[in-house]
């Protein structure tokens, strides 16, 4: 069932998505090496809670902490931990979401702890536009194969794996909504996106091949072949006048693709 959302709902999630914002530039700030991922779980829960929000992500079936905290290899849902200590070189995704007067908000970036190589930075740079590949494609009457078909043309273009076994989801009053937001697919496929549709379009993207497993913790996604691998998300709406809106990345004006 898709739910879409009317402009005041679209209100409220805008603002939901301007503070999850905020407290992702935070977190962004703090990673340094030497801290514990348990450490930045702390003060995402502290800077949530101080804007009266709650943090999804916790008791989210059974899942511990505010936010995912996954190093190199680790795809998603990493789990913060004081003997997980961030050091140079380290590729770190930081994944959060927030619930503020009952509307959701989801969104993910990947950082570079201290200096990285130049290929795991390539790396980082290719999954975030690989996301506004995609949501160039949120627009009414197109269809979710579209946005899926961006990304994962450009991200294969660079000979990077597309992880299937993850996808994006609706999102609104609840944090997973439908439809599944793959990060492949068929131009012309899928649901028909329409205005009011409120999305997480998040890519993974790996440096070798595709495939993930998971750890005996029962959260932590890894590469199957321990290549290094990069999340971006935002949550996005298809607005009003039909055209995609990033509601965790406010005041961003969406230009033309250059293609
Ligand atoms: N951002 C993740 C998603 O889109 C949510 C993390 S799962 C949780 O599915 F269990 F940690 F909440
Ligand atoms: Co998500």
């Amino acid at each position: 069932m898709i739910y879409l959302k009317n402009a005041q709902q679209l209100d409220c999630m805008r603002r939901s998505g301007a503070l999850l914002y905020d407290v992702l530039c935070r977190l962004r700030e703090a990673i340094k090496p030497g801290m514990s991922t348990a450490e930045l779980d702390v003060y995402a829960e502290q800077l949530i809670r101080k804007h009266k929000a709650i943090p999804s992500f916790l008791d989210y079936q059974g899942y511990p902490a505010s936010i995912c905290a996954s190093i190199n290899d680790e795809v998603v849902h990493g789990i913060p931990s004081e003997t997980a200590i961030l050091k140079e070189g380290d590729i770190l995704s930081v994944d959060c979401g927030l619930i503020l007067d009952g509307w959701q908000s989801d969104s993910a970036f990947t950082v570079g702890v201290g200096k990285i190589s130049p290929e795991h930075q390539k790396l980082i740079d290719v999954t975030e536009e690989s996301f506004f590949k995609g949501i160039r494609k949120a627009i009414a009457g197109n269809h979710i194969g579209d946005i899926g078909h961006a990304v994962q043309s450009y991200a294969e273009s660079f000979g990077y794996g597309v992880v299937r076994d993850l996808t994006g989801h609706g999102i609104g009053r609840n944090m997973h909504e439908d439809p599944s937001v793959p990060n492949f697919g068929r131009p012309g496929h899928g649901t028909r996106l329409r205005a009011g549709m409120t999305l997480a379009i998040e890519p993974m993207i790996a440096m070798g091949d595709y495939r993930v497993a998971q750890l005996d913790d029962g959260w932590t996604i890894v590469t199957e072949d321990g290549s290094f691998c990069s999340h971006y998300e935002h949550t996005i709406a298809i607005n009003e006048k039909g055209l995609p809106e990033i509601l965790s990345f406010p005041g961003y004006v969406l230009t033309e693709d250059a293609e």
